[in-house]
């Protein structure tokens, strides 16, 4: 990947590091920085992108070792105080979770104005995690549909995985398709959570129902609705949808705490679900009439009636 970078290289970016405020330090085609006990480089530019937020970007990096890394570059605008806060409230859960804590980077650059008029300045963090083989749940089941059995193994895993938070005290807060790793192998499924910028050392009922409710929308919208009914034959049968979201919504219940036990219920999901399936038939029943030469068309919404 960045095998390219000579030990030349890496000695000269220890030395500017370490004689520096700043662990940071630039060349034409890489960037390197310590954001804990170690260097990580990754190339510049629009090179080496693996993944983008609404504040950051994350980059494919590499210790001196060759062991890869994702690194995540946030840009914050002033005033960074909030920003501070929320950065030492993520260590503090990568510490409960026996993570890497996330040592973070304060870079800040003064942007390009008008002489007169006061700076401005942008202030860059970096943080650094392993890099995490295979994609995230969206990306995975865009590309690639899982059946049945491998959606509930991996469901059921997701739901291990915020347990296993929970149980040490920590609750996720922005649990959705994109904040879970998949490594492709669907038979033999590896999920990591990743992304604990809202996460919260607190396991408040209400933070741990969110939690629930979060994982159970990420269910109903990636894993049974759009991308398995893809993956299904076109038949599905609403049964095997219903045996799916039963399995799922025992587990999920479970993680709820007695006191807040209100979920959506099967039936509200099955509905949807028949819904849908209804529309798609009508649908079909056009397209087939269409084919066979005996266009019904309809007359466009919102067209008046001639007078
Ligand atoms: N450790 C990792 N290994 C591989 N890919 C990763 C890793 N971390 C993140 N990614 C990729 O980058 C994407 C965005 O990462 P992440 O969720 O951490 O950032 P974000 O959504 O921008 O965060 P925030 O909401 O805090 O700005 C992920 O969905 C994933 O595709
Ligand atoms: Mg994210």
């Amino acid at each position: 990947m960045l095998n390219t970078l000579s030990p030349a290289q890496w000695e000269k970016a220890r030395q500017a590091i370490d004689g520096s405020l700043i662990p940071y330090f630039e060349t034409s085609d890489f960037i390197f920085i310590k954001p804990s006990h170690q260097i990580i480089a990754y190339p510049t530019g629009n090179k080496g992108i693996i993944g983008q937020g609404r504040f950051s970007i994350i980059k494919i990096g590499q210790n001196e070792q060759g062991t890869p890394f994702a690194v995540k570059i946030e840009t914050i605008e002033e005033p960074v105080s909030v920003y501070e806060a929320q950065a030492k409230k993520e260590n503090e859960v990568l510490t409960a979770l026996g993570l890497e804590p996330y040592v973070t980077i304060k870079r800040r650059v003064q942007q390009p104005g008008a002489a007169h008029l006061k700076p401005t300045y942008l202030t860059y963090y970096y943080g650094a995690m392993p890099f995490l083989k295979g994609n995230n749940i969206l990306y995975a089941f865009t590309s690639t549909p899982p059946t049945e059995s491998q959606a509930i193994a991996i469901a059921l895993q997701c739901c291990e995985k915020i347990k296993e938070m929970h149980q040490r005290g920590v609750t996720h807060q922005d649990i959705h398709a994109e904040n879970f790793m998949l490594e492709e192998n669907y038979d033999n499924p590896s999920v990591t959570v990743i992304d604990f910028g809202k996460a919260e050392i607190n396991t408040d009922p209400k933070k741990l129902k969110r939690d629930v409710e979060q994982l159970w929308k990420m269910f109903v919208n990636v894993f049974s609705l759009d991308f398995l009914k893809k993956s299904l034959p076109i038949s599905t049968d609403p049964l095997t949808l219903d045996r799916l979201m039963m399995v799922l919504s025992e587990k999920l219940q479970a993680l709820i705490p007695p006191t807040e036990p209100v979920l959506p219920t099967i039936g509200d999901v099955s509905t949807r679900i028949r819904t849908l399936e209804e529309k798609l038939k009508t649908k079909r029943a056009i397209e087939d009439n269409a084919r066979k030469g005996n266009i019904t068309s309809r007359p466009p919404k919102n067209r008046r009636k001639p007078k």
